[in-house]
C-alpha cells in the first residue's frame, strides 16, 4: 500500500546487482517500531496475500495506472510497498532550489559530521528547518541549534517543503509536513552506507528525498539490515518517496562516480525531508 490510498504496489528484486549491508557509520539507535513496520516486520519479500508483499518491480506510468498517478513522468517506478521513485519530479525547480539552498548554506555551510564511533563521514551535511539531524561522539539526535555556531538552523525555504509535500502527496501522503531538511554533500568518492531514518518520533509520516547534480547508485534494502538491497539509479530531479511498511527500509548510497552536471560540477547533493518532531 502507498500511504493510504490503497494503491497496491510492486517490489523492485529483480534487480541486477545486490549487496550485504556493510556495517553502518551512520545507523541510527533501534527505532520504535510502527504498527506498520510491526505488521512488515522482515516480511518485505512475503507472500502477497498478507498485503506486505510485492511482485517484481514494474514501471508505473500514466498509461499504466490510470487516475492516480495521471500526468506523471514515465518511468516512475514503485520500489516497495510505501516506496515510489518520481522520475524527475523535481527536475523544472532544479536551480530554484540551487538558490535558496545557497541562503541556509551561507547560515549554516556544509561540515563533515563524526558517527558515535568516532567515523568522520565522507558526506558533508548541514540542515534547514526547526531542527537538524546531528551526530557526534554522543550519537544521534534532532537539535533545535546548528552545534557549529550555537543558533537555530536556517528556515526551511519555502520552495524545499512546498516541493516536499507535492512528492509526499503525489505517493498518498498527504498533509506531509516535514520540520527537517537533511541536505547532503557528495563529492566523488563519498558514500553513505546502509541505515534506517529512525530517529523521528512519527513513523506514520514518510522521507521524502530529492536529489541533485551528478546521478548516484540508491541502494534500496528492507527491513533487516542484512536483506539484499536493489541498486537504483538517482538522477538529478528524481525524488524518492518511502513511507507505510517502506518507512524503515535501510537504504544508502553507493560510492559516487566522477562526472560533471551543469548545475552542480562536481557534486550531488540529496534535500531529506522528515517530520522529526
Ligand atoms: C539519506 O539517506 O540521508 C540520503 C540518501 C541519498 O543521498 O540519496
Ligand atoms: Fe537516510
Amino acid at each position: 500500500m502507498m500511504g493510504g490510498n490503497g494503491m497496491a504496489l510492486s517490489r523492485a528484486r529483480s534487480a541486477s546487482s545486490s549487496t550485504r549491508g556493510p556495517p553502518s557509520s551512520c545507523s541510527p539507535p533501534s527505532p520504535r517500531p510502527s504498527a506498520s513496520s510491526d505488521r512488515c516486520a522482515g516480511r518485505l519479500r512475503g507472500d502477497p496475500r498478507d498485503g506486505c508483499g510485492y511482485t517484481p518491480i514494474r514501471v508505473v506510468s500514466s498509461g499504466a495506472t490510470g487516475e492516480l498517478f495521471e500526468g506523471m513522468a514515465q518511468g516512475n517506478q514503485a520500489l516497495a510497498p510505501g516506496a515510489m521513485l518520481l522520475r524527475g519530479f523535481a527536475r523544472a525547480e532544479l536551480s530554484g532550489l540551487v538558490a535558496a539552498l545557497r541562503e541556509v548554506t551561507e547560515a549554516a555551510p556544509f561540515r563533515h559530521m563524526t558517527t558515535r564511533g568516532g567515523y568522520g563521514m565522507s558526506v558533508a551535511m548541514t540542515s534547514c528547518g526547526a531542527v537538524g539531524w546531528v551526530t557526534d561522539g554522543t550519537g544521534y539526535r534532532y537539535d533545535p541549534n546548528d552545534p557549529a555556531t550555537g543558533r537555530a538552523w536556517p528556515p526551511m525555504p519555502e520552495a524545499f517543503r512546498l516541493l516536499a509535500r507535492r512528492a509526499a502527496a503525489a505517493c498518498g501522503y498527504p498533509g506531509f509536513e516535514p520540520d527537517s531538511c537533511l541536505l547532503n554533500e557528495y563529492t566523488p568518492g563519498s558514500r553513505l552506507s546502509l541505515h534506517r531514518d529512525a530517529d523521528e518520533r512519527d513513523f506514520t509520516q514518510p522521507i521524502v528525498s530529492v536529489s541533485l547534480g551528478l546521478p548516484a547508485v540508491f541502494l534500496f534494502g528492507g527491513l533487516e539490515r542484512g536483506d539484499r538491497t536493489t541498486r537504483i539509479r538517482l538522477e538529478s530531479g528524481d525524488v524518492v518517496v518511502f513511507g507505510g511498511p517502506a518507512r524503515l527500509v535501510y537504504h544508502g548510497v553507493a560510492p559516487l562516480a566522477d562526472g560533471f552536471d551543469p548545475l552542480l560540477g562536481r557534486r550531488r547533493l540529496n534535500f531529506t525531508f522528515r517530520r522529526a518532531r
